[in-house]
């Protein structure tokens, strides 16, 4: 951390002792001031509901430009990596700080794929689902058991130990995913296979069955693959945080990741694609592009709960660059499958362009954010909407455990305990039952 000459001074009206705060200076971004001696110095705690103006830890990994509508993987832009590289290229970057040379691309594949098996086990543990479950609710089982099952990877303080932890989370999560989808459609589990790539083995395990030869649609995989980039990391934000919060207390790997699947399941956060396609189901059962008005009216009437989902995002103030490669990659699969009018798509576009016009919109600076086409894509490739949280979940794996082992490497990583303002009762007594 680069101290600045700049100090902040903090004052009170009621005349009690200015307080000097140190500030950092990070290589990108807002400056940040040092408030961890405040309560020492002060005897008061800061209060910031919803971290809007605080940085929960220091992190080389994600940085992300709101207001230009930047996203960078350690320095890398987005854009580029979408283009130029592949899904575990973009993994051994945000685990080990580069991207992989050819030789280290290979031996990184190499490991990635000697893990893909789950232990056999693993099928008994998913059987004691309904088959209706829905599949957030299977994934965070699942990854929560993988801690049952792979005793010698759980030593969170042991840097050999996140290691292989790392590698069986991002290698096994296609295979769970896959499985979870299988066990509700009732057909056979499909094993991976080592020579396939690693879109298209979670495409084969989701999409193949022992009857026939199944074969992998390059365009497919690829969009597949992109998906898998753009969702890989974003810095702090609810699931990270919740990653590293439940790991800052010592607990294995595969229960941290577990967290943070759970916190994923929202609709305010990974939920939103499944939330967005089901938005636009809706407003197409209503009658299409023609109720767009009356959608949007009901957005903006506060006391409707209605959302855009899909729009929107706490730090981008500016359009998604995921979007933007987000609806590239839309198009190229719908012209791939032949589905170039699908009325879906038309739908989001037609939706998307009136809401980019509105006052209401534009003036809360609310854009598409990468959710808004992503759902349209998974649905085009056949995954069917239920399981679009479980896909995003898969890709933001590796960002989960690169920002945990970040975490717990730092020696001067501490327990998350955050502190309150406390409104409730002041000290009382018990009374007896009769009495109360
Ligand atoms: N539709 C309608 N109005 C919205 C939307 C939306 N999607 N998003 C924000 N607003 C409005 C709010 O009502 C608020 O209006 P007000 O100032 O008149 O009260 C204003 O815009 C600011 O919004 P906040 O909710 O305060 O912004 P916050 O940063 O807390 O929320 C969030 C961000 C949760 C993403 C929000 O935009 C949202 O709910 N979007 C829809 C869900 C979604 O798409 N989530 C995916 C996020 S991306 C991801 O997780 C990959």
């Amino acid at each position: 951390m680069k101290a600045s000459e700049n100090k902040a001074t903090l004052s009170f009206s009621n005349g009690g002792q200015n307080v000097e705060l140190p500030i950092y200076k990070g290589t990108l971004g807002p400056d940040v001031i040092d408030i961890r001696k405040l309560y020492a110095q002060t005897g008061m705690f800061t209060y910031d509901p919803g971290f809007m103006s605080t940085a929960s830890c220091e992190s080389a990994i994600t940085y992300i430009d709101g207001d230009k509508g930047e996203l960078l993987y350690r320095g890398y832009p987005i854009e580029q990596l979408a283009t130029n590289c592949d899904f575990l290229e973009t993994c051994h970057l945000l685990l080990y700080g580069e991207l992989p040379d050819q030789g280290k691309k290979t031996s990184f594949t190499k490991l990635v794929t000697n893990h893909t098996m789950v232990n056999e086990q693993m099928q008994f543990f998913l059987r004691g689902f309904r088959r209706d479950a829905h599949p957030m609710a299977i994934m965070t089982g699942l990854v929560g058991a993988l801690s049952a099952f792979y005793h010698d990877s759980t030593d969170i303080n042991n840097p050999k130990h996140r290691e292989i932890a790392a590698i069986r989370l991002i290698a096994k999560m296609p295979t769970l995913v896959a499985m979870a989808y299988k066990y509700t459609v009732g057909q056979p589990y499909m094993y991976p296979k080592n020579d396939l790539s690693y879109a298209g083995n979670f495409l084969h395990m989701m999409f193949a069955t022992p009857c026939e030869e199944y074969k992998v649609s390059p365009v497919l995989e690829r969009a597949l693959d992109r998906i898998f980039i753009l969702h890989a990391d974003h810095e702090q934000n609810a699931s990270t945080s919740t990653v590293r919060l439940c790991g800052s207390s010592g607990t294995n790997p595969f229960a941290a990741i577990a967290a943070g699947v759970a916190c994923l399941w929202g609709p305010a956060h990974g939920g939103a694609n499944e939330a967005a396609l089901n938005m636009l189901y809706d407003i197409q059962k209503a009658g299409g592009v023609d109720k767009i008005g009356e959608f949007i009216k009901q957005v903006k009437d506060k006391n409707s709960n209605v959302k855009l989902m899909g729009f929107g995002h706490r730090v981008y103030k500016n359009y998604d660059p995921r979007a933007k490669l987000m609806q590239e990659t839309c198009k190229e699969v719908l012209g791939e499958l032949g589905l170039e009018n699908d009325p879906l798509f038309k739908l989001a576009m037609a939706l998307e362009k009136i809401a980019l016009e509105d006052e209401y919109f534009v003036s809360r600076k609310l854009y598409p954010n990468v959710d808004f086409y992503s759902g349209i894509v998974q649905r085009a490739i056949g995954i069917p909407v239920p399981l679009f949280t479980a896909v995003f979940a898969l890709a933001r794996t590796v960002g989960w455990i690169a920002q945990l082992n970040e975490m717990i490497g730092d020696p001067d990583y501490k327990i998350g305990r955050p502190r309150q303002l406390f409104e409730g009762s002041v000290k009382r007594d018990v009374k007896p039952i009769a009495q109360r």
